[in-house]
């Protein structure tokens, strides 16, 4: 029907992404809110509100109001949502049928409280999808078939992995551990070897510009800037992608750690 919208969005705790039927996603922002506390007002939203990040005045906030899947504020996470489904690529209709994909095991107070937030948001209709089964349907993986697929799926708040068989769960795990940790871990090595303080957004960009799990044809290094821990002055260092690898081996070895376990857990082939 024409007036009858289906879309479906992924609340991801560092994008939101909205996919409408027949067009592709649609729209991709950071999900981040800027919260005027003076005012209780939203006065930001996704990329603008990112750039405010470290920048602001003290009465105002930048937060992200879902974490790790599930959501942390409410109230400003109902605004963010209503603001991006204005968004100009997502028409205007009569009724909207939305399907969200949530991460697994979440509990049943987190799932309602998912729907609660798109029902107020604007949806008249809600269907929760594990996310582990939406990445193996994108992936047009062939699920119904009676054959195991190890789905991984590392975000920025939580690595999610799930055994997929016959349009199922067999068996899954989240772990905390995934790109937000890694930029933890690196603005920490940066501190304690190089003996230069970087932000979270420094860190992400030396994760993206040379972070790598296993050694790279090409040998890559990124200049950044930070402020030295002991004096306090602003001073530049060249990041290393040997150095940025060790900082990440141990992170990474949980993932790899959850993986086996995992694959441990599920049950075997008969
Ligand atoms: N080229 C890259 N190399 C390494 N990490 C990357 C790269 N591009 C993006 N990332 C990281 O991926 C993470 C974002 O992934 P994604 O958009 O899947 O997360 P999300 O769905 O918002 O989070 P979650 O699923 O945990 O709620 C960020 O931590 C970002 O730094
Ligand atoms: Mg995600």
């Amino acid at each position: 029907m024409k007036f009858k919208k289906k879309i479906g969005v992924d609340l991801g705790t560092d994008t939101t992404q909205v996919y409408l039927g027949g067009n592709g996603v649609v729209f991709s922002e950071p999900s981040i809110a800027a919260f005027n506390n003076r005012t209780n007002r939203v006065v930001a939203y996704g990329a603008e509100a990112k750039r405010m990040f470290s920048r602001t005045p003290a009465h105002i906030t930048v937060s992200r109001p879902i974490t790790n899947g599930v959501i942390a504020d409410f109230d400003i996470a109902k605004e963010m949502i209503q603001r991006f489904l204005k968004h100009e690529r997502i028409p205007w209709s009569w009724s909207t049928r939305m399907v969200v994909s949530v991460p697994t095991n979440l509990t049943e107070v987190e799932r309602k409280s998912v729907e609660d937030l798109l029902k107020e948001a604007g949806a008249n209709e809600v269907y929760l999808v594990e996310q582990p089964l939406a990445a193996a349907l994108g992936s047009q993986l062939d699920i119904h078939q009676p054959t195991a697929y190890l789905v991984l799926d590392i975000g920025a708040g939580t690595t999610d992995m799930a055994v997929i068989s016959m349009n199922g769960i067999v068996v899954s795990r989240r772990l905390k551990v995934a790109g937000d940790y890694l930029n933890g871990e690196i603005m920490k090595a940066v501190r304690e070897e190089l003996k230069l303080n970087v932000g979270e957004p420094t860190a992400e960009e030396i994760k993206i510009a040379v972070g790598s799990a296993i050694p790279q044809n090409e040998k890559l290094e990124v200049m950044v800037r930070g402020r030295d821990v002991t004096s306090g002055l602003p001073r530049e260092a060249t990041i290393k992608d040997t150095m940025v690898r060790g900082w990440l081996h141990r992170p990474l070895k949980l993932i790899v750690e959850g993986v086996k376990d995992l694959i441990e857990a599920a049950p075997p082939v008969r």
